[in-house]
C-alpha cells in the first residue's frame, strides 16, 4: 500500500447509532453494511457486541455479509467484554477487535478512580487478551485529546510490544484545536518506540465543529486511519463526516491523499443513512446537504449557468447528484429566469424575459420559492398575454 493511502474506518454502525432514536435492528445494519462493502470503506465497526444480544446478533450477521472490508467489534478493556466480541466476530473474514480504556487524567481519576500506573496495566492486559483470538487489534486512548502526550506515549509503546496493530487517538470531547490534535499525533510519530509497526488513526468528536479539521491535520501528520460516520452522526455533536474527509482528500490540490471510496456512493449513502435512522440531513451539510449544490442569488446563478466552476469546487455528478440546481426567489436574476425557462420549453425573446422579469418577481416575493408548476403558470399565462 503506497504512503498517501489512508485507511477509511466507519463507525456508522457503532459510534453513529448511539445518537438517541437511532437505533437500528439487525436488517437494517446489514443493510447499511452491504452499502458500506460497495461504498469501499476499509473497516466497518459493526457495533459493541457485549452491550446487548440485539447488538451481538448484527455484529454476527455483518460478518457473515461482508468479506471486503475488516469487521471490527468495540470492548471495554474488560476481559468478558473481549470474549464477547471474539465470538460475535468468529465469523468474520477479516476480523478486528477494538479494546481501550480512559487515559487522561480526568477519566483515570473521576471514572476508571485509578493511577496511570494500573491503567496502562490494564490496557496491555486487554491488549495480550483479545490477541490470543484475532491478529488485528486496534487500541484506543479514551479522551486522547485531553491527555498529557508524555503519557499517552508511554501506553502506546506498551500496547504496541502487546501485540496493537492500529492505534485510535480518539478527541473524544471534540476539544482538540487542528494545530494541536496534529501535533499530538506529530509528537506520537516522534517519541513511540515501534510506531513503525502499527497504523495511527484518527477519531474526532464535533462539539465544537473541529471534527473534520481535525481529522485532516491527523492525516498531515502521520495518521493513516480516518474513524467517521455517514452524515457525521455520532455521539453529541456528532463525529468527523466521512463524506467531508474523503471529498476534502479527493478535491484538494494542497493534499496528497488516496482513498478507496467511490464518490458516485455519497449522496445514496446519506440518503440511506438518513432515511434507515431516521435523521433528517441539515440542508446546509457539506457535500451531502439538499442546497450543497443549490444557487439562488442571482450573481452566482449568473456565474453557474455561464460555467459551473465558478461557484462550485466539487461537480456534483462526483458525489451522485445529478446536476446543480437552479432555484428560483426573489434574489435570482434574469439569467435564472430564461435559464429554468429554457428548461420546461420556453425560449424567451430579450423583451419577453423583460416583461416575465416584473411579474416573477412579485410572485418570488409572496412565495419563499417558485417552483417548476408555478413557472409553468407564469409563463404560459403570460406569453399568451404577450402575444394578444
Ligand atoms: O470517542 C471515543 O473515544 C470512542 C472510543 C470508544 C473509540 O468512541
Ligand atoms: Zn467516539
Amino acid at each position: 500500500m503506497s504512503d498517501n493511502r489512508i485507511y477509511i474506518f466507519d463507525t456508522t454502525l457503532r459510534d453513529g447509532e448511539q445518537v438517541p432514536g437511532c437505533k437500528l435492528n439487525t436488517r437494517q445494519k446489514v443493510e447499511i453494511a452491504r452499502e458500506l462493502e460497495r461504498l469501499g470503506v476499509d473497516v466497518i465497526e459493526a457495533g459493541f457486541p457485549v452491550s446487548s444480544p440485539g447488538d451481538f446478533r448484527s455484529v454476527q450477521e455483518i460478518c457473515k455479509t461482508v468479506s471486503k472490508p475488516s469487521v471490527c467489534g468495540l470492548t471495554r478493556a474488560v476481559q468478558k467484554d473481549i470474549d464477547v466480541a471474539a465470538d460475535a466476530l468468529k465469523h468474520a473474514k477479516r476480523p478486528r477487535i477494538h479494546t481501550g480504556i480512559g487515559t487522561s487524567k480526568i477519566h483515570i481519576t473521576h471514572k476508571l478512580r485509578s493511577t496511570q500506573e494500573k491503567i496502562l496495566e490494564r490496557a496491555v492486559a486487554a491488549v495480550k487478551y483479545a490477541k490470543q483470538y484475532v491478529e488485528d487489534i486496534e487500541f484506543y486512548a479514551e479522551d486522547a485529546g485531553r491527555t498529557d502526550n508524555e503519557y499517552l506515549a508511554r501506553v502506546l509503546e506498551a500496547v504496541i510490544k502487546a501485540g496493537a496493530t492500529v492505534l485510535n487517538i480518539p478527541d473524544t470531547t471534540g476539544y482538540c484545536l487542528p494545530n494541536e490534535y496534529g501535533e499530538k499525533i506529530k509528537y506520537l510519530k516522534e517519541n513511540v518506540k515501534g510506531i513503525e509497526k502499527a497504523i495511527l488513526s484518527t477519531h474526532c468528536h464535533n462539539d465544537l465543529g473541529l471534527a473534520t479539521a481535525n481529522s485532516i491535520a491527523g492525516i498531515q501528520n502521520g495518521a493513516q486511519q480516518i474513524e467517521c460516520t455517514i452524515n457525521g452522526i455520532g455521539e453529541r455533536a456528532g463525529n468527523t463526516s466521512l463524506e467531508e474527509v474523503v471529498m476534502i482528500m479527493r478535491q484538494h490540490t494542497l493534499l496528497d491523499f488516496e482513498t478507496n471510496i467511490n464518490t458516485k456512493m455519497l449522496n445514496y449513502m446519506s440518503q440511506l443513512v438518513s432515511e434507515k435512522m431516521g435523521v433528517p440531513v441539515q440542508p446546509n451539510k457539506a457535500i451531502v446537504g439538499a442546497n450543497a449544490f443549490a444557487h439562488s442569488s442571482g450573481i452566482h446563478q449568473d456565474g453557474v449557468i455561464k460555467k459551473r466552476e465558478t461557484y462550485e469546487i466539487i461537480d456534483p455528478a462526483d458525489v451522485g447528484v445529478d446536476q446543480s440546481a437552479i432555484v428560483l426567489t426573489a434574489r435570482s436574476g434574469r439569467a435564472a429566469l430564461a435559464y429554468r425557462a429554457k428548461a420546461v420549453g420556453y425560449d424567451l425573446t430579450k423583451d419577453q424575459l423583460d416583461i416575465i422579469y416584473v411579474d416573477f418577481l412579485k410572485l418570488a416575493d409572496r412565495k419563499k420559492e417558485v417552483d417548476e408548476v408555478d413557472l409553468e403558470i407564469l409563463l404560459s399565462s403570460k406569453l399568451v398575454a404577450i402575444r394578444a
